[in-house]
């Protein structure tokens, strides 16, 4: 049995101290940690406060990219280094929108995911077609290329602790989501592929989660499902109650 993920993506959003305030207000709420796992991804400059409002509270920290270098003249940039100092656990590498907007590469994210594991941070690896691709019957080849590029190199033992979200562009912020089936069945190819990769063990302990338009209404139908152990959340992550119904909805999965 995989324990359900259920992680927030905040994108360029809330200022840190709203970030820190959200998060402190779950210690009201009873840990659901030994149930599910939660992740809360803020922008890096509330990283700080964010941790210490999480601290000794079952929720952990992720950033939303970095870089794959320690140190160096990367203007802008943010290393490995430097969020593992701030006890961030979590990176989200490849979202759409870095693949997207900042022309991120296959191969930079490999180096990324490579990075994070050596740095013992659990990378959550972004894959998904465009509304284009899926129209055009090229969604599971297209993904299984992403799967593919971002493992290559990676030692079975660290793809095992890996999340991937699988993420249709289509989905992202616009209300629409994948149907569950459909959702299921392309994590359920990436998992297939993982068994390609490594072994049986490999695929089975690697937990795949939905992302794009996850909100409590849909939640509980795609978690029922045999391959998705849990959900990328941007928008619904935003708000106390509906990130609350999420992470219960994780927890009785
Ligand atoms: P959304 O975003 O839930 O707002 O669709 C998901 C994501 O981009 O991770």
């Amino acid at each position: 049995m995989r324990k359900p993920i259920i992680a927030g993506n905040w994108k360029m959003n809330k200022l840190a101290a709203d970030g820190a305030r959200f998060v402190l207000d779950f210690r009201s709420h009873l840990p659901m940690g030994d149930k599910v796992d939660v992740v809360v991804c803020p922008p890096y400059p509330h990283l700080p406060l964010v941790v210490e409002a999480a601290r000794d509270y079952p929720m952990d920290i992720g950033a939303q990219n970095m870089h794959f270098e320690d140190s160096g003249a990367f203007t802008g940039e943010v290393s490995p280094e430097m969020l593992k100092d701030l006890l961030v656990e979590y990176v989200i590498l490849g979202h759409s929108e870095r693949r997207e907007h900042f022309q991120e590469s296959d191969e930079l994210i490999n180096k990324k995911l490579k990075a994070a594991f050596d740095h013992q941070m659990t990378p959550i690896v972004c894959v998904g077609e465009s509304l284009e691709q899926r129209v055009q019957n090229q969604a599971y080849d297209f993904v299984e290329s992403q799967v593919k590029a971002a493992f290559d190199g990676v030692s079975a033992e660290q793809a095992k602790v890996a999340v991937v979200a699988y993420e249709p562009i289509w989905a992202i912020g616009t209300g629409k989501t994948a149907s569950s089936d459909d959702a299921n069945d392309m994590c359920a190819h990436i998992r297939n592929v993982l068994k390609d990769l490594y072994d049986e063990s490999v695929s089975e302990a690697v937990r795949i989660q939905y992302g794009g338009s996850v909100k409590p209404a849909n939640i509980d139908e795609l978690l029922a499902k045999s391959d998705i152990d849990g959900a990328l959340v941007g928008g619904a992550s935003l708000e106390k109650d509906s990130f609350l119904k999420l992470l219960e909805a994780g927890a009785n999965a």
